[in-house]
Order: structure tokens, then C-alpha cells, then sequence
């Protein structure tokens, strides 16, 4: 099958498979809530994207050294080696660590010292795009930016993750703007849980190049015409859209209408240990349940290579 060659939309939290959650609570010395792996396991069951979040935002408590980031981000690398991925953007949910006390230079050390080994050591270029939680003040989203800038540790972009449906797009403006000064790239959740409007919100306001999800432009028409005109990559995934019930089953996807519709759309894994696959897995069941052929996966697989925050030549490697 043809693979993708990059991956744009994937939490590094939500790569934290339930073995390494046990490795790293009994390394340093955290009571889980969880008999068991399977105990653990059996609460993989979603009814919203909130229900999610809530577990993923448990299970960071045992994420609290350089070491314990750096083991992650190589984990996460590794197996996106084994995808075939050769350059991967990921996101990292920064306030959620030093919100429980956990130093920025910390979690940085750790997951830009393994981002920054990725070539000679996974054979995969990579870049860090740290995400700004939309359930906290927009306030504490530039202080965060802030905080990150003076460390001046290598970054590519910011994002906008968390619910959608609790604050407007406008209150993350100053952070978005401050980023956009510094040469940073810009990305947003939207379109997810929220209504098409988010998506024009997050264009419009914080000025995003690419927006992750998206899939719920779809029922917007006009929506669907800006972004095909404009030609703005929607970074798609569709495991997480059904576990968190975005849609019913793989079959319902719209991931076909909307390469149809001429939107740029890619495949990624969102938080590959809690829905059930990796980017492999994505393309393979969407492949499968939709009737994908030759051409879509090769629109797909060009589609991640012209998204990607690269340079030319990088761009040229990777087509
Ligand atoms: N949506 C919003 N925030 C997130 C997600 C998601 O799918 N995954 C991790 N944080
Ligand atoms: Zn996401």
C-alpha cells in the first residue's frame, strides 16, 4: 500500500501506550487509579471528545522528567518509523505539565533532545508544534508562549487543542499574533466538535495555515469552496473520529467526499494508544471501509507532502 510520508497531526501524549503508563508510574513512584493493563484498557471507551480528554489528561501525571518526555517522543518515533513515516510535526500539550508543576525546561529538554535526534536516529526529520489548551484563558496561552520563547529551544509552530465548544477563537489572538512574530507556524483544532464557523473563526482570527480536524466544514458549502480556493490542508483522522463519535462508524467517514470536493486533505493519527492505530492503521482501515484506490492514496500521500512545514529541498526528498 502506498504509505504516507508525514504525519501532521499527533499528540504526544496520546502516544503514551498503556505499558510505558505503568513503566513510568512505577519508575517514578505515582499510584495509579488502575488495577491493571486491562483495567486500564477497559476504559478506552469514548462518548465525546470531553471523555477523552479527561483520561488523557490523568494518564500525563506519570510524565514528570526530561527522561520520562525524551522515552515518549523516542517511542512515538520509533513507530512511526515502522509506518513508513519520514517526517513527522508533533504536538505537545505543554500547559497540561506545567499546570501540575512540571517545569517547561523540563518537558522540553526531554522531547526536543529526541526531536533533535530523529534523522540519525529514527531515520525521520521532525519538528515540534507546541498546542495551546482552548479550555484555559487565552491569557495563560501567551504567558505559556512567553515562557517557551525565552527558552529558546528549536520550535516550529503553535497550535490550539482541547474542547472547541467553551471559548472563542479571538481570546488565543494575542498569543497566535506573538507566534506569527517570532516566525513560528500556525495551526488550530477545528471543525471537530465545533461548527464550520470555527474553522472560518480560526482562519480568519489566528491567521492558521493548516487545520486539524476540519471534517465538520463539510457542512458548510461555502466552507468547503474557501478552503478548496484557498487550498488549506485539513489534517484528518479518522480512528479518532469515530472513537470520539465525530462519526458513527469508518464507513460513515467523509473522508472520500472531501477529497472529492478537492479539499487538501491527510491522514494522521491524533492519539494513536487511545484510538486504535497508528497512521498505518488509519490509511489501512479508511482504505479499506471507503474503496480507496491508487489515485486517492496517491492524492493523499502528496496532499502530507504539501502541507508539511519543510523547505524545499526537504519538500523535493520527501515527494
Ligand atoms: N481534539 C482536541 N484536543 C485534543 C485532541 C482532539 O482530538 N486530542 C488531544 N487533544
Ligand atoms: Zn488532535
Amino acid at each position: 500500500m502506498l504509505m504516507p510520508a508525514v504525519e501532521l497531526h499527533v499528540h504526544l501524549e496520546g502516544t503514551l501506550e498503556p505499558e510505558l503508563i505503568f513503566a513510568l508510574a512505577e519508575r517514578n513512584d505515582v499510584e495509579l487509579p488502575y488495577t491493571d493493563l486491562d483495567d486500564l484498557r477497559s476504559r478506552y471507551s469514548f462518548t465525546d471528545l470531553q471523555s477523552f480528554l479527561d483520561l488523557y489528561y490523568a494518564n500525563m501525571t506519570v510524565l514528570r522528567t526530561a527522561a520520562d518526555f525524551a522515552d515518549l517522543t523516542n517511542a512515538y518515533l520509533a513507530r512511526a518509523a515502522e509506518a513508513g513515516v519520514r517526517h513527522a510535526e508533533v504536538f505537545l500539550d505543554i500547559q497540561a505539565h506545567t499546570g501540575r508543576g512540571i517545569p517547561a525546561a523540563e518537558v522540553l529538554a526531554g522531547v526536543t533532545g529526541a526531536l533533535g535526534a530523529s534523522e540519525r536516529e529514527h531515520g525521520l526529520t521532525s519538528g515540534l508544534i507546541v498546542t495551546f489548551l482552548r479550555h484555559l484563558p487565552g491569557s495563560e496561552a501567551l504567558a505559556a508562549l512567553e515562557e517557551i520563547l525565552a527558552l529558546d529551544v528549536p520550535l516550529l509552530g503553535v497550535g490550539l487543542c482541547s474542547t472547541e465548544l467553551t471559548s472563542h477563537a479571538s481570546e488565543f489572538a494575542p498569543a497566535f499574533d506573538l507566534a506569527r512574530a517570532n516566525g513560528l507556524r500556525l495551526v488550530a483544532h477545528a471543525g471537530e466538535e465545533g461548527p464550520p464557523q470555527n474553522v472560518t473563526d480560526v482562519l480568519d482570527i489566528l491567521k492558521v495555515e493548516r487545520v486539524d480536524h476540519g471534517v465538520r466544514a463539510m457542512e458548510d458549502p461555502a466552507v468547503v469552496e474557501r478552503l478548496v480556493r484557498e487550498r488549506v490542508p485539513l489534517t484528518v483522522c479518522p480512528l479518532s473520529n469515530v472513537r470520539l463519535r465525530v462519526v458513527d462508524t469508518i464507513a460513515d467517514h467523509p473522508l472520500r467526499a472531501m477529497l472529492d470536493a478537492g479539499l487538501v486533505v491527510t491522514v494522521n493519527s491524533d492519539d494513536p494508544a487511545y484510538f486504535g492505530g497508528y497512521v498505518d492503521e488509519n490509511l489501512r482501515q479508511v482504505t479499506e471501509a471507503l474503496d480507496l484506490g491508487p489515485q486517492e492514496l496517491t492524492t493523499l500521500a502528496r496532499n502530507g507532502v504539501a502541507a508539511a512545514f519543510v523547505d524545499d529541498a526537504r519538500r523535493q526528498e520527501l515527494s
